[in-house]
């Protein structure tokens, strides 16, 4: 099955074709230079942007993929959560393409997306799964008994991992976007350089805070300067990044303890994070837990996960009518 995936939600303009599992093609037009001189995602310049990409990044996918309009199976197209301007014009497009070409329609959810793009590296492994989603926007785990059944075990209570990664690196003045500016600094530092807060780490539940840690973090630096001391910024980074790891670790291992699920599946933007990535595996492997990540091109936002996802839900039988609109707070569960 061949199907068309098509990614609006953010700041990427992404188009992918997927067959049966295999990448065809999958491009991104990133709009990255176009906000970070805002220090962020500007919704209305978004919208234009994926306007100007879409049409002629559509095209290069197909022909990367050698496929036409009418070989494709499915159309596969982020419906939410993200901006709603965003969305539209990757919905819009969707549907023209579902409707000339005669092809089912599916819309996805866009951290289902970032679930499954753990399968185009993979395989889909057998359920059931812990699930962390960490992104621009979200940090929340999933138990996922089956495939498209989701309980959301917990969540961020204020800062979405990605959004605490972002503000500290603005704060530090290293650009947008935050996380790998920090992660790259990082990797020379000391993570346990600075102490900083590990909120909720014991609050026996999964969901998450990281208004805190911001808040130390600003502290720290400013009581810093004014003792007028020079502020190491890759152990300022390595300590901030441990304390939000030390967190997602530990919860994400709980979950998959109580659930009892054998694997536990990364997802998101900050999925990208090099520390995640290699605690992970340390905890997973000690825990007997199968960790699985996408590749780093697969953990940010792309359109071969919609594809990914949306097959799965096309093969179902699902479809998805056209009088479908954007719904910027598209709940996974449900
Ligand atoms: O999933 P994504 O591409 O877009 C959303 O759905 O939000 O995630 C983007 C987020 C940004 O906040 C970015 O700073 C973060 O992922 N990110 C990282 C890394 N690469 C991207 N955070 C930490 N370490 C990284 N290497
Ligand atoms: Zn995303």
């Amino acid at each position: 099955m061949k199907v068309l995936g098509i990614e609006t939600s953010c700041d990427e303009t992404a188009v992918a074709v997927v067959e049966d599992g295999r990448i065809l093609s999958n491009l991104i037009g990133s709009q990255v230079e176009l906000h970070a001189r805002f220090g962020g995602v500007v919704p209305e310049i978004a919208s234009r942007a994926h306007v100007e990409a879409l049409d002629p990044l559509l095209g290069q996918a197909l022909e990367q993929a050698g496929c036409r309009f009418r070989e494709l199976d499915g159309v596969a197209v982020t419906v939410g959560p993200g901006l709603a301007g965003a969305l539209l014009v990757g919905i819009a497009a969707g549907k023209a393409v579902a409707f000339a070409t005669g092809v089912p329609l599916v819309g996805v959810n866009h951290l289902e997306g970032h679930i499954y793009a753990n399968f185009l590296e993979h395989g889909p492994p057998a359920p059931p799964y812990v699930c962390l989603v960490v992104s621009g926007g979200h940090t929340m785990l999933v138990h996922m008994e089956q495939e498209h059944r989701y309980r959301v075990l917990g969540q961020t209570l204020d800062d979405a991992a990605g959004e605490a990664f972002d503000k500290i690196a603005r704060f530090l003045g290293l650009g947008f976007p935050g996380g790998p500016a920090l992660d790259r600094l990082a990797r020379d530092g000391d993570p346990d350089a600075i102490r900083f807060p590990r909120s909720m780490a014991n609050s026996g539940d999964y969901d998450f805070s990281l208004s805190g840690l911001k808040t130390a973090v600003l502290r720290h630096v400013k009581a810093e300067k004014a003792a007028g001391r020079d502020v190491d910024l890759a152990d300022l980074a390595a300590s901030f990044q441990e304390a939000i790891v030390d967190v997602q670790v530990s919860k994400t291992m709980s979950a998959a303890k109580e659930t009892g699920a054998g694997t536990v599946l990364l997802g998101g933007g900050v999925v990208a994070n090099t520390r995640l990535r290699e605690r992970m595996e340390r905890a997973g492997s000690e825990q007997g837990v199968r960790v699985l990540f996408p590749p780093i091109e697969l953990c940010t936002d792309n359109g071969a996960m919609i594809a990914r996802a949306g097959a799965s839900r096309l093969e179902r039988g699902e479809r998805t009518s056209f009088d479908v609109g954007a719904d910027p707070a598209l709940e996974l569960a449900g």
